[in-house]
């Protein structure tokens, strides 16, 4: 049961996700979110990793969206990447920050103009009478905007979770599978890394 040795957490979790990327079929990039709530009750969604470096891991969202209120009321949060093709899953843990304005604006202009007004027109999580009343708003914000900017709306922007816990888990036979885990010690610079029964 040999296996490659495992790099610091940041660099691991690039190169696994940079070998999703040659290998999954859609969103190597998908991981799943889970936070809490005011009652301390979980609830998970996917959403996209849009950045990833020493400082963190980066999703957008609605503000006003179920994740988005918990994310705010609570800084808690996890995520969960999990790759069938490598048969490989990164735990990831830690708490949020939301990202500063001018990098939620880079990254808002930077999606097609659909995504922008489909940004404006979701009451991300709050319920709708039909699809008919999405497809009005779709269509006041298309009006609205023109042929103009689209500002990113105040209630969208992003989140950076600050890892102070990763676990890679690779697969082996007969699942006696690899589980590798790092901590963020106390003086928030260093990683204590320890192998854990599967
Ligand atoms: C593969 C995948 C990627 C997604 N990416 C995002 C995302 O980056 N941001 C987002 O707000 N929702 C994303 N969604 C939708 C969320 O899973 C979810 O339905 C939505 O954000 C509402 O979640 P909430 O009610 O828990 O806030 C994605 C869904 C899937 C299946």
């Amino acid at each position: 049961m040999t296996s490659a040795p495992y790099l610091e957490p940041f660099d691991q979790m690039r190169i696994w996700l940079s070998d999703a990327e040659k290998s999954e079929i859609n969103d190597p990039n998908a991981m799943a979110l889970s936070t809490v709530n005011e009652r301390g009750a979980p609830s998970i969604r996917m959403v996209l990793l849009k950045g990833f470096d020493e400082n963190g891991v980066v999703f957008y969202t609605n503000f006003e969206s179920r994740k988005g209120r918990n994310l705010l009321a609570n800084s808690n949060a996890a995520v969960l990447f999990h790759w069938k093709t490598l048969r490989r899953q990164i735990r990831v843990e830690g708490t949020v920050e939301v990202v500063s304005n001018a990098e939620a604006d880079e990254y808002f202009a930077s999606r097609p103009r659909t995504s922008r007004i489909g940004a404006w027109a979701s009451k991300q999580s709050r319920p709708m009478e039909g699809r008919f009343e999405f497809e009005a708003a779709i269509a006041h914000y298309t009006k609205k905007f023109g042929t103009g900017e689209i500002p990113r709306p105040d209630f969208w922007s992003g989140f950076r979770l600050k890892p102070n816990y990763f676990e890679f888990w690779r697969d082996r036979k007969f699942r006696l599978h690899e589980r590798k885990t790092f901590k963020l010690d106390d003086d928030n610079k260093n990683w204590t890394c320890e192998e854990i029964y599967p």
